[in-house]
């Protein structure tokens, strides 16, 4: 049975102060946590709510880590549409974490080798204590597009064409995202001790009834979260119009 807890907001910046809230909650309990972070439109407005609140209540990243779930594979170094880039300008530039103690996938020179030494630096540092997760309309995780083993690892993935295109206006005009990212395995993900996934908006409403109202399938890679112990699902109402309004989920 699915132990998937669902919290519902009226509106998407009821969700972000939620969300930050949470992270936040961690950070203040355990200082040096693990944090796994996720990039994406989502979000954006949770990223600038987690600084508000990290300003006005001086919350210190000193000892914190964190691992992104993935970046794309073929960039310049310094290119604006980077994850890492993301990170720096949404997250990593207001916080007092030592930018070393930020991680994302390296995407240059060997990549299977990067993409082990990336899974064995998230085990030296104890595992993560509490993954973000975006989901995408259809149903990934992290770059883990449908038909992802749910056992997979920290690898080189396609980008679904779906994804290029809903990422697309992330890129300078005239540019489209590489075909190519590193992404955390489903079976990485699933080792976070807490997982919380965000979905604001109409067009996440399918991904998350696929998820979860029907049995999990590697067709939606998001279901494989129905076998983790701790999985919270903040969502605005519009992406859970296709939830039933009863059973499970509740605020
Ligand atoms: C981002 C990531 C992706 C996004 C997903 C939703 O690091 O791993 O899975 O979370 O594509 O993206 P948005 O939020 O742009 O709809």
């Amino acid at each position: 049975m699915s132990n998937v807890e669902f919290r519902r907001f009226d509106t998407p910046e009821a969700v972000s102060v939620a969300v930050a809230s949470h992270v936040l909650d961690m950070v203040r309990r355990q200082p040096a946590a693990t944090l796994g972070l996720a990039t994406g439109k989502t979000f954006v407005p949770i990223y600038a709510e987690l600084v508000r609140q990290v300003g006005a209540q001086g919350i210190s990243f000193a000892t914190a880590t964190s691992f992104n779930l993935d970046e794309y594979v073929g960039l310049e170094r310094d290119h604006p549409a980077s994850f890492r880039a993301y990170m720096v300008e949404h997250l990593f530039r207001h916080i007092d974490m030592p930018a070393e103690q930020g991680r994302l996938p390296d995407v240059e020179g060997d990549l299977n080798a990067a993409c082990e030494r990336f899974e064995a630096a998230i085990a030296a540092q104890g595992g993560i204590d509490l993954q973000l997760l975006g989901i995408g309309q259809n149903g990934h995780i992290g770059f883990n597009e449908p038909g992802s083993a749910f056992d997979s690892r920290t690898r080189v993935v396609e980008l679904a064409q779906s994804t290029i295109d809903a990422n697309t206006s992330d890129f300078p005009d005239g540019q489209t995202p590489p075909t190519q990212a590193v992404t955390m395995g489903i079976g990485t993900i699933l080792e976070a001790r807490e997982i919380v996934l965000v979905a604001i908006g109409a067009n996440k409403a399918n991904a998350l009834h696929e998820a979860f109202c029907k049995p999990a399938s590697t067709a939606c890679p998001a279901s494989a979260l129905n076998s983790h112990p701790k999985v919270t699902v903040f969502c605005d109402a519009a992406a859970a119009k296709m939830l039933p309004a009863e059973g499970p989920a509740h605020t």
